[in-house]
């Protein structure tokens, strides 16, 4: 049987920490999972049950998750975005989370986990640990991009405010905050294109699991 290479991803908000966790999935074939996306279903769940963020047990309630569909364009929207980074902070929520992050991540044969708190809580072990970042401004800037590219009216002011109030919350909260953990690898994309950024990500995991 061929050894288990864990991959965790962390980093904030727009720091391009899905891309590169999907191609060092394709790259090292690897299952990836993008945790975020488990955040957000639970916040879409909670809309639609008409729940309140303000209540953590109406959260816990609503990562009752049958099927996510990845698909569904709604889990995207800032909307769902904000609320996730709400109910995030609550311990019930991370823990009714926890066990299917932690399994995907022990399969046989490893995986590729992207998220907040993979290389510090999901997966202390992981073979390699990558913290992604770049400056507010410029994940601004890409998060501004995106969402005019699927035709929303939006402010790059109010984008930039949005990444920083997410920042602060999600390394502020007392439950498994965004921090990189001590012997993560530091990729700063903000002066480097997707294509740059992987073949960073690349050679640093390459260069940990050899
Ligand atoms: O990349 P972006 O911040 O837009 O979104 P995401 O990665 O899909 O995560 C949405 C929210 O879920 C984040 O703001 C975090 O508060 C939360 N989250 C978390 O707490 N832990 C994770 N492992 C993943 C996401």
């Amino acid at each position: 049987m061929k050894a288990s290479l864990i991959i965790a991803v962390d980093g904030p908000a727009a720091s391009g920490k899905g891309t590169i966790a999907r191609a060092l999935a394709t790259h090292f074939g690897l299952p990836h999972m993008d945790t975020g996306l488990l955040y957000r279903a639970t916040a879409l769940n909670l809309l639609e049950m008409g729940g309140d963020p303000d209540s953590e047990f109406a959260a816990a309630r609503a990562t009752e998750l049958s099927q996510i569909n990845a698909t569904d364009p709604e889990l995207k929207s800032e909307t769902v975005g904000g609320i996730a980074s709400r109910i995030s902070v609550y311990p019930l929520v991370r823990a009714a989370l926890l066990d299917r992050q932690k399994q995907f991540a022990a399969q046989d044969g490893g995986a590729v986990l992207d998220g907040r708190d993979i290389g510090t809580v999901i997966a202390p072990d992981a073979t390699v640990k990558l913290f992604v970042t770049a400056r507010p401004e410029v994940r601004a800037q890409r998060r501004f991009a995106e969402l005019k590219g699927r035709g929303l009216d939006v402010h790059y002011p109010d984008v930039l405010a949005d990444i920083v109030a997410r920042d602060e919350r999600d390394t502020g909260r007392d439950a498994a905050p965004l921090a990189m953990a001590a012997d993560a690898v530091l990729l700063d994309t903000s002066d480097l294109n997707p294509e740059a950024a992987i073949a960073a990500a690349i050679a640093a995991v390459e260069a940990k699991a050899a």
